[in-house]
Parts: C-alpha cells; sequence; structure tokens
C-alpha cells in the first residue's frame, strides 16, 4: 500500500488541486444505477466513497443520497476532507478498502475513485460484496494524466503541438515511479479490473466522459506536485542526492521543470503564472457492477 498520502504537505496540495468529479460522472453511474436496482424508494439511503481523498467523488454525490461516508486509510487526507467538508450528509471515517468499517448489506452505492488500482483487489471485492445491498451498485472510476490546451495561443496548428508536447510531459510524469501494479491498471484504463468482476450486471466505459477545467499555470503545477508519482520521485532523488543544493535540485524537480518548459514554449516568460491560462481535460474511464457475485 503506498503511503506517501499519509505525509500532511501532500494532503494539503491534494484538497486544493485534485478535482472535484463532475456531473457527467455522477449522472452516468446514477443511470447505471436506476436501470438495475429494483427498490426505487430505497436507492439512495446510503453510498461509501472508498479511499475518499479529501472527498472528491463525497461531495459530488452529496445531493443524490441521504448519507455518505468517506473513507480513506491516511488520517491526513481525512482530517483535509472534514475541514473541506459543508455538508451534514457526509461523513468522514479511517478505514481501508479491505476492511470498510460499515455493516453487511446496508450500502446502495460503493464508489471508488482514482484509488483501486491500489488496493488488494481479492480482499477489496470480498469487503465490497459484504456491505453491499443485494442489488447494491459499485462504481470504480479513475483518469490519467489530463490533456493540456493552452489558451491565448491562436493558431491552431500552433496550439495543437504545444498541447501534445505539454501533455506528453505530463503523461511521462504521471506514472508511478515504483508502482507496477497501479500503472498496469491505469494503462488499460481499469479493464483488466473490469474483467475480473463477477456481477449479473456491469459495464465498461471508456469514452466520451470528459470533464473540462478551466487552470492557470499554478494549478497545473499544484495538480503535478499532488501526484503520488512526483511525491516518490522527489523523495527518491532526494534520497538518491543527500548533500544536493537549492539549485541542483530545481535541475530535477519536475515541477521546477514543467514550468520552465511552459513558460519558454509557450513564450509567456514575461507572463505572471496565475494568468497563463490554459483548459484541462480529464478523460474519466469507468467500471460499473451491479449483483456482485
Ligand atoms: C489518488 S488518491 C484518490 C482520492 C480521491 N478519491 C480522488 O478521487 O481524488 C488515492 C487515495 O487512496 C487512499 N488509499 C490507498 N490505498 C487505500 C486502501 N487500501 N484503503 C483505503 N484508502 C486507500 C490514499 O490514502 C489516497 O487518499
Amino acid at each position: 500500500m503506498i503511503r506517501v498520502y499519509e505525509n500532511e504537505d501532500i494532503t494539503k496540495l491534494y484538497v486544493e488541486f485534485r478535482p472535484k468529479f463532475q456531473e457527467c460522472v455522477v449522472e452516468r453511474v446514477l443511470k447505471f444505477c436506476n436501470e438495475h436496482q429494483q427498490s426505487e424508494n430505497d436507492n439512495q439511503d446510503l453510498m461509501v466513497d472508498v479511499a475518499c481523498g479529501s472527498g472528491q467523488a463525497a461531495s459530488a454525490f452529496q445531493k443524490h443520497f441521504k448519507r455518505i461516508v468517506g473513507i480513506d486509510v491516511s488520517t491526513n487526507q481525512i482530517k483535509e476532507a472534514r475541514l473541506a467538508n459543508e455538508y451534514d450528509n457526509i461523513k468522514y471515517e479511517v478505514g481501508t478498502a479491505e476492511n470498510i468499517p460499515l455493516g453487511e448489506n446496508s450500502v446502495n452505492l460503493l464508489v471508488s475513485a482514482t484509488a483501486c488500482h491500489r488496493f488488494d483487489l481479492e480482499k477489496f471485492f470480498t469487503e465490497a460484496k459484504r456491505v453491499m445491498k443485494p442489488d447494491g451498485c459499485m462504481a470504480l472510476f479513475s483518469y490519467n494524466a489530463p490533456r493540456i490546451i493552452p489558451k491565448n495561443v491562436k493558431d491552431p496548428a500552433r496550439r495543437q503541438e504545444l498541447s501534445d508536447k505539454t501533455t506528453g510531459i505530463l503523461v511521462k510524469y504521471h506514472d508511478i515511479v515504483n508502482d507496477e501494479q497501479s500503472n498496469v491498471h491505469q494503462n488499460n484504463k481499469y479493464q483488466d479490473i473490469y474483467k475480473n468482476i463477477y456481477a449479473e450486471n456491469k459495464q465498461w466505459i471508456t469514452e466520451d466522459l470528459v470533464m473540462k477545467r478551466d487552470w492557470n499555470l499554478e494549478q497545473l503545477i499544484g495538480f503535478l506536485r499532488s501526484l503520488a508519482a512526483y511525491q516518490e520521485y522527489m523523495k527518491m532523488m532526494k534520497e538518491e542526492h543527500k548533500d544536493a543544493s537549492e539549485e541542483e535540485v530545481k535541475k530535477w524537480d519536475r515541477a521546477v521543470l514543467l514550468r520552465d518548459f511552459v513558460k519558454r514554449e509557450w513564450e509567456m516568460e514575461e507572463v505572471k503564472d496565475e494568468d497563463v491560462m490554459m483548459e484541462a481535460h480529464f478523460h474519466v474511464y469507468l467500471v460499473l457492477a451491479n449483483k456482485l457475485k
């Protein structure tokens, strides 16, 4: 289990820079639930968000459930989630995907966002089946590095070129340095997870779910720094170069390299970071299942 999210530095970045899930994702999940769950009045009693971080999925579903419980193994993520929580019907608790602190047959919808690639999946599926109601639904979703599209670059060919190059760097930096399991699941967009779910009804969606965010350069760099891949890489490099000066660190700090690249290649050296504008497109992939076997 990666424990990088225990660290307070990353959980503070997380709550500020990680995207909340947008309505297109919520709608797709609820459509599946409505199609497959029988008892209409009782479908929206309890949702659990497993590995909730600072509540990026729990808060997105807030208005659709009477009660939502977000659980995460990291006490610091839970601390940030509680601080940011604006809703009476959402509670956050420390807990793990392999040992969910909820009773049997209690959950209508179990959600896990950008996280299940890290779980012990066999134990998680056993726990999911235990806590879910017999006709309950499960939604596992994630995104990889977002596509970055510069604004204020008028020439379409140039914009495309800069978009490809900048996204390419982010894709390279997004890979988890030492977590092969996560890389495999994320690279195949959870296809292997989908295949390993035994359920009466299931669906795998990989297209047309795009969350668009308007970002400036500060937000792009904040997002990069909130990635486990970035944090793990920095930790590894600092251990290898214990006596490195601040100037030397800047030569391999990926946040500094990406920022320098954007300022230089987008020809915005004179522009403040907060005024370097872009769109970030997150392509979400989604596994849905109902009546786990
Ligand atoms: C990339 S974050 C995702 C947070 C949030 N769900 C989101 O979509 O932004 C992954 C989270 O999974 C948590 N996590 C990892 N393994 C876990 C496990 N086995 N049980 C519970 N939480 C876990 C980490 O602490 C971290 O907060």
